[in-house]
């Protein structure tokens, strides 16, 4: 007999829903409304009870609003997505240049989250390091299904250089930018991903990712 808080199929339901309808929002999206402090502690609250590798709790956020640094997070997007251009053949480098791929100023709340390496060994950290990284993107799940379920967007832009953002910020040298958040209103949530809307990319089929006790 299975004890502790259990959940109805009507709750999985509904959290199948949050899943399937969470959206990267960006810039085209954003509305000119302020983010209630309310809203920001509890997508904290639920990224500090996320699961951490060793219950090492490794993240540290940073709330920015400032319209200042928000520009200068927004100049090294700026130089960053220039060189990402470069990247893609002629066809997708047209596509790629018309792509809205954040929205640092647009958004009301950013919210920098950065891995703090622990000092000495970690429980369950000695053999893969990163799984320390890991868990900090387990806490930024957390906060955009949170934030989906409070009908707030959510965006990740990792097209920036972290050693500028980590001086923008004065960051300690020693953590690691995992990502920056852009968050607030919308006037929309988009039912697929604006990529694949855009035919940038298809959702994988199941049966390309998914194997049965070993790759075939
Ligand atoms: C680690 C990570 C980094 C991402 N970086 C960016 C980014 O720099 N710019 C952007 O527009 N979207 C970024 N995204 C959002 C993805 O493009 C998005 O999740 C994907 O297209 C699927 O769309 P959906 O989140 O709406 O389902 C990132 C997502 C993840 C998980």
């Amino acid at each position: 007999m299975t004890t502790g808080k259990m959940f109805t199929e009507k709750e999985a339901e509904l959290l199948e829903e949050f899943i399937l309808n969470r959206r990267d929002v960006r810039g085209n999206r954003f509305l000119d409304k302020a983010v209630e402090d309310e809203i920001l502690e509890r997508l904290i609250f639920v990224a500090l009870n996320a699961p951490s590798v060793g219950f090492s709790q490794p993240w540290e956020f940073v709330i920015v609003k400032d319209p200042v640094i928000k520009e200068q997070i927004k100049q090294t997007f700026n130089e960053e997505n220039n060189k990402a251009s470069a990247c893609f053949n002629d066809e997708k480098q047209q596509e790629y240049i018309r792509l809205k791929l954040e929205g640092i100023i647009e958004a009301p709340v950013n919210i920098a989250v950065f891995y703090k390496p622990s000092t000495g060994p970690v429980l369950g950290q000695t053999s893969m390091e990163e799984v320390g990284l890991y868990s900090v993107v387990c806490a930024i799940q957390n906060m955009w299904l949170m934030a989906r379920a409070l009908n707030i967007g959510m965006g990740w832009v990792s097209i920036l250089d972290p050693e500028k953002v980590k001086k923008i910020l004065h960051a300690p040298d020693s953590n690691k930018l995992v990502a920056y958040l852009c968050i607030g209103y919308v006037d929309k949530f988009s039912e697929r991903p604006e990529l694949e809307i855009l035919h940038w990319e298809k959702r994988k089929e199941k049966e390309a990712v998914v194997f049965f006790d070993r790759y075939k």
